[in-house]
C-alpha cells in the first residue's frame, strides 16, 4: 500500500508573493499547500508603513482564488527612518505580525534597508515591548567579506550585539544557511529561532556550478558547503522548537534570472512541501515533520495552530515545467522543474 502522511495544515513562515500579475501567477501554489504565510515586504517601493501593508494585504486578498482559504501575515520593511509609533499602531491593529530587517543592499530590493542597526533601536524597543518578532536577513553587505562568509560575519558583528542589547526580543534568523547559524539559534534562548528553506536542505554550493552555471539555483543567502547543508538537515529534523518551515520562495521571471546579472531567488512554491517531506523521509524523521511544518512556527509567533489537515502520499510526483506569468509573456522556472519527487500533496 502507498505510504501516506496526514498532518495539521502547515504555514510558510517566509514567502515572497510579489504583486500584480506575478503574484496572481504564484499565489495559487502557496495557497494550495499552506494555510498562512509570512509575506515579505520587499516590493518596489517596499512595504514600510501600516497603510502600505493594509493596501498590499487588500491586493493579496483580492488575488486569492475562490473557495481557497489562505491568510497572509504581513510584515513591515524596516528602514533607518521607520516611525516606531506607526509600527506600534500597525502591531496593535494586528496588521503586522513581524518586522523584516534587510541590511541595506544585501539582496533583491533591499536598497532601502538598514545601514546600521543602532539607528533602529527605538523600533527594536517597540518590538521587544510588544513581543513582536524581528525577522532578519542575516548577511553583511560588505563586498570585502567573501559571499560564503557573510552569514557568519553577520552573526558575529550584528546579531550577537543586537540580541545581547535586546535580550528578550524575538528574533528569527531567516533562511539560515550555515552550521554557525544553526549553532547560534540552538544556543540562544527561547526567543531565538530560524526558518529553513527546502532548497538549502537539498543543494550545496557545488550544485550551482554542476556542468555549467545554473542561475535558477542562485539565491541569497547563497547555498554553502556540504557540511552546512548537513547541519541544516539535522536542525530541521531535530524537532527542536526553534526551527521551522519557511520556503523563501522568491519568483523572478526567467528573463531576469538568465541574464548578464541574474537576480537572486529560487521559486519553490509548487513543490515545497513535497521536498521537505522527502528530506524528513530520507532522514527517517517523518514523525517530526508536523512539528517543523505546522507547530513550531505558530508557537513561536503566538498564533493558534491550524485546525485543517493535509495529506501527503508517497506516490511520486513531478515538479512542474515552466509557469506562465499572464500578460507579460514571461515565464517562471520552478525549483527542480521536471524532476521526479517521492511525495505528493493529495
Ligand atoms: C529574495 C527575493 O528575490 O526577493 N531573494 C532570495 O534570493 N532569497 C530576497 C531574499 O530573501 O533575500
Ligand atoms: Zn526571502
Amino acid at each position: 500500500m502507498t505510504e501516506t502522511l496526514t498532518i495539521t495544515k502547515p504555514d510558510d513562515w517566509h514567502l515572497h508573493l510579489r504583486d500584480g500579475d506575478l503574484m496572481r501567477a504564484v499565489l495559487p501554489y502557496t495557497a494550495a499547500q499552506f494555510a498562512r504565510a509570512i509575506i515579505m515586504p520587499n516590493l518596489v517601493p517596499p512595504v514600510v508603513t501600516t497603510e502600505d501593508a493594509k493596501s498590499y494585504r487588500d491586493r493579496i486578498f483580492s488575488s486569492i482564488p475562490e473557495n481557497v482559504d489562505f491568510t497572509p501575515l504581513m510584515t513591515a520593511y524596516l528602514t533607518d527612518n521607520t516611525d516606531p509609533e506607526d509600527l506600534r499602531a500597525g502591531i496593535s491593529e494586528k496588521v503586522f505580525v513581524g518586522v523584516k530587517m534587510y541590511p541595506a543592499n544585501a539582496t533583491t530590493n533591499s536598497a532601502h534597508g538598514v545601514t546600521d542597526w543602532r539607528k533602529t533601536e527605538r523600533v527594536l524597543a517597540v518590538l521587544e515591548e510588544t513581543n513582536t518578532p524581528l525577522l532578519v536577513h542575516g548577511e553583511v553587505t560588505d563586498q570585502d567579506v567573501d559571499i560564503f562568509d557573510r552569514e557568519k560575519v553577520f552573526i558575529d558583528e550584528i546579531l550577537l550585539p543586537l540580541s545581547k542589547k535586546f535580550s528578550t526580543l524575538k528574533i528569527v534568523l531567516e533562511h539560515v544557511t550555515t552550521k554557525d547559524g544553526v549553532d547560534f539559534v540552538k544556543e540562544g534562548g527561547k526567543n531565538i529561532a530560524a526558518t529553513i528553506t527546502p532548497h538549502h536542505l537539498v543543494i550545496n554550493r557545488n550544485e550551482i556550478f554542476r556542468g555549467g552555471i545554473r542561475p535558477h539555483l542562485y539565491c541569497l543567502p547563497i547555498a554553502k558547503r556540504e557540511k552546512h547543508r548537513l547541519a541544516l538537515r539535522a536542525a530541521a529534523v531535530s524537532g527542536k522548537e526553534c526551527f521551522f518551515l519557511g520556503t523563501d520562495s522568491a519568483p523572478h521571471p526567467i528573463s531576469s534570472k538568465e541574464s548578464e546579472c541574474g537576480c537572486a531567488g529560487i521559486f519553490n512554491a509548487p513543490t515545497a512541501l513535497e521536498i521537505y517531506a522527502q528530506v524528513f523521509d530520507e532522514e527517517n524523521a517523518l514523525d517530526r515533520f508536523e512539528k517543523f511544518a505546522s507547530f513550531n512556527g505558530p508557537n513561536f509567533y503566538n498564533l493558534p495552530v491550524n485546525d485543517h489537515k493535509i495529506t501527503l502520499s508517497k506516490q511520486g510526483s513531478e515538479s512542474p515545467d515552466l509557469i506562465e506569468i499572464s500578460s507579460t509573456g514571461d515565464q517562471l522556472m520552478p525549483f527542480l522543474s521536471g524532476k521526479e519527487l517521492a511525495w505528493k500533496v493529495i
